[in-house]
């Protein structure tokens, strides 16, 4: 009699997004901390540029903290306390955290979800989110910045990274890394981005596309925005 595998549950079978966003990044923890944990070498200088302006906005509101959200492995985290700002981590999964912290024991990495932060009005001298907003989805969105609002202090910066694409142009991974996961990849393009930010109460700083490099499949598009003053 031969075992039968276990199956992963798909997307569907999970309680929400959340959840099964949660579940794939903790299956590919290890091997995503082990493809993307030298960010500042191997990053584009222009990604580099915009988030060292991030970080100087943000350090005129230190000793409020800086919050990288979908903080990941920890390295950008990690980069922008070299860049001289007081910053911590929050991420979904429990297993990138652990990672991250113990790759960076002298930084502090939450486990929570920026859809719904356990954090206090206005404490935050700046918002990063690098990548991580691509998996919440459209309908989560104004939710998701009116909480970036709230705990942002005013005059605050927040700067998201995330791929350029067409809102229909959506991506479900069933394997990365050779782990099983499910995982909804959600493509915008920066209007879009903006638009609901501003509908979220923040106001427009920037906005920078840069081309696909090597192995990217689209534009990287960076928003810069920052609460009322
Ligand atoms: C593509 S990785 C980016 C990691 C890091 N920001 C970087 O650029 O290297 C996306 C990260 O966002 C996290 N994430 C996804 N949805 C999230 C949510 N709702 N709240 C917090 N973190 C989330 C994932 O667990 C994952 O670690």
């Amino acid at each position: 009699m031969t075992a039968e595998k276990p199956q992963t549950p798909t997307i569907t079978e999970y309680a929400d997004f959340l959840e099964a966003t949660r579940a794939s990044y903790d299956a590919i923890a290890p091997a995503y901390t082990e493809a993307f944990s030298d960010w500042p070498a191997e990053s584009n200088p222009l990604d580099r540029s915009v988030v060292a302006a991030f970080a100087e906005l943000a350090r005129d509101h230190a000793p409020a903290p800086t919050a990288d959200l979908g903080s990941g492995p920890g390295t950008i985290t990690a980069h922008l306390h070299a860049l001289g700002l007081p910053v911590f981590g929050v991420d979904l999964s429990p297993r990138m955290v652990a990672l991250a912290r113990r790759a960076h024991p002298e930084l502090r990495f939450h486990v929570g979800s920026m859809t719904s932060l356990d954090l206090p009005d206005e404490t935050l001298g700046g918002i990063l989110a690098l990548y991580s907003i691509i998996h919440v989805p459209d309908d989560h969105l104004p939710t998701t910045f009116a909480e970036f609002h709230r705990v942002l202090r005013p005059g605050a910066p927040l700067l998201l990274g995330f791929q350029s694409g067409d809102t229909e142009d959506r991506l479900h991974l069933t394997e990365r890394f050779g782990q099983e996961i499910a995982l909804d990849y959600h493509w915008r393009t920066p209007e879009t981005v903006t638009g609901a930010l501003t509908k979220a109460g923040l106001r427009l700083q920037a906005r920078v596309l840069r081309e696909p490099q090597d192995e990217e499949k689209r534009p990287r598009a960076f928003v810069l925005a920052r609460k009322a003053a």
